[in-house]
């Protein structure tokens, strides 16, 4: 059983809007979408529309594109369209790209006339607006969802996971503008085994990266044995067991501790 809080930004209240969703694990299909009514609204055969639907069949055919970073835009003045997709730093490119192709039929579907949209699955991130949304450090609309069993010899938990977050937010921060990314393992006491992984949008610079990695860490709730959180602009997880596999675009980083 796991259970997924949404937060989503509803700037003109000036508040929060909390929409509490429970599911179970099997029934994830993606973790979390946001259809944002206040940014504006499309109608069908507008240019908007067909300009959108050309960005996102075309984002993932070039194939060149191997660290699973996505962020093209397309068409002029107010009916242009920006995309980003961004796959977990261990995913295969050919999975990366199906990944992201299901994302875009689900999101355009969910969402059938925001400009604004965003789709968050284990494997892969997709958002598209009529701004400019490159380089830019956002944390809404964010969810966290962890699983409700509690860790045993919570404060010693708690102090090797966020050594772990620690180290990799370090880690995944100095990446390159391609892949900012980090996944690592930890020993906790009763032979417990702590798997982590965060990760940026390769275009946030160093400090952005750290800023959007702490916040998102500081939302993780305490004493659970697996949590994540998704924000736009990095997302964090662990777990007690294995989720990532082995890097897909670098070196692994040694296991640490
Ligand atoms: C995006 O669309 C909204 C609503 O149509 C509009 O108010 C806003 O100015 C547009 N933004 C840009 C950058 O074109
Ligand atoms: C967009 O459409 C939704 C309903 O589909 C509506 O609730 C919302 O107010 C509209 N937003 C704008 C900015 O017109
Ligand atoms: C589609 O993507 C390819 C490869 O990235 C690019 O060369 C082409 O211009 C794009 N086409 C459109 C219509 O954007
Ligand atoms: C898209 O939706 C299908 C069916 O609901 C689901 O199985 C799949 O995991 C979803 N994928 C993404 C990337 O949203
Ligand atoms: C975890 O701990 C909380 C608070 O101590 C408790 O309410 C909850 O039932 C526990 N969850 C499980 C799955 O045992
Ligand atoms: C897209 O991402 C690549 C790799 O991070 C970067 O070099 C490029 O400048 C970005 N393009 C835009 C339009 O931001
Ligand atoms: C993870 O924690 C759950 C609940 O405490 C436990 O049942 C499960 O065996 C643990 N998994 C591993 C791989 O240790």
């Amino acid at each position: 059983m796991a259970v997924v809080v949404a937060v989503s930004s509803r700037s003109f209240l000036c508040c929060l809007l909390f929409l509490f969703i429970a599911i179970s694990q099997t029934s994830a299909q993606y973790n979390y979408v946001s259809c944002d009514n206040n940014k504006g609204n499309y109608t069908a055969e507008s240019t908007y529309q067909t300009n959108l639907n050309t960005l996102l069949s075309n984002l993932t055919s070039n194939t060149q594109i191997n660290y699973g970073f996505y962020n093209f835009s397309y068409g002029q003045n107010s009916d242009e369209v920006n995309a980003i997709g961004l796959c977990r730093g261990d995913v295969m490119p050919d999975e990366c790209r199906s990944c992201l192709n299901d994302a875009r039929d689900n999101l355009t579907q969910l969402c059938p006339n925001q400009k604004e949209a965003i789709l968050y699955h284990d494997k892969c991130m997709l958002r598209y607006s009529n701004r400019s949304i490159f380089g830019l450090m956002e944390t809404k609309p964010s969810y966290y969802m962890y699983n409700t069993n509690n860790a045993t010899e919570v404060y010693q938990f708690n102090q090797v996971l966020s050594s772990l977050m620690r180290i990799l937010t370090g880690i995944a921060a100095s990446g390159d503008s391609r892949r900012k990314y980090a996944a690592a393992s930890a020993g906790a006491s009763n032979f417990q085994t702590i798997y982590g992984a965060v990760q940026c949008t390769p275009d946030l610079s160093r400090q952005e990266c750290f800023h959007c990695l702490f916040g998102a860490i500081a939302e993780i709730p305490t004493g659970k044995i697996g949590g994540r959180v998704g924000r736009p602009s990095c997302n964090i997880r662990y777990e007690n067991y294995t989720f990532y596999d082995e890097p897909a675009y670098a070196p692994a980083p040694s296991p640490l501790m």
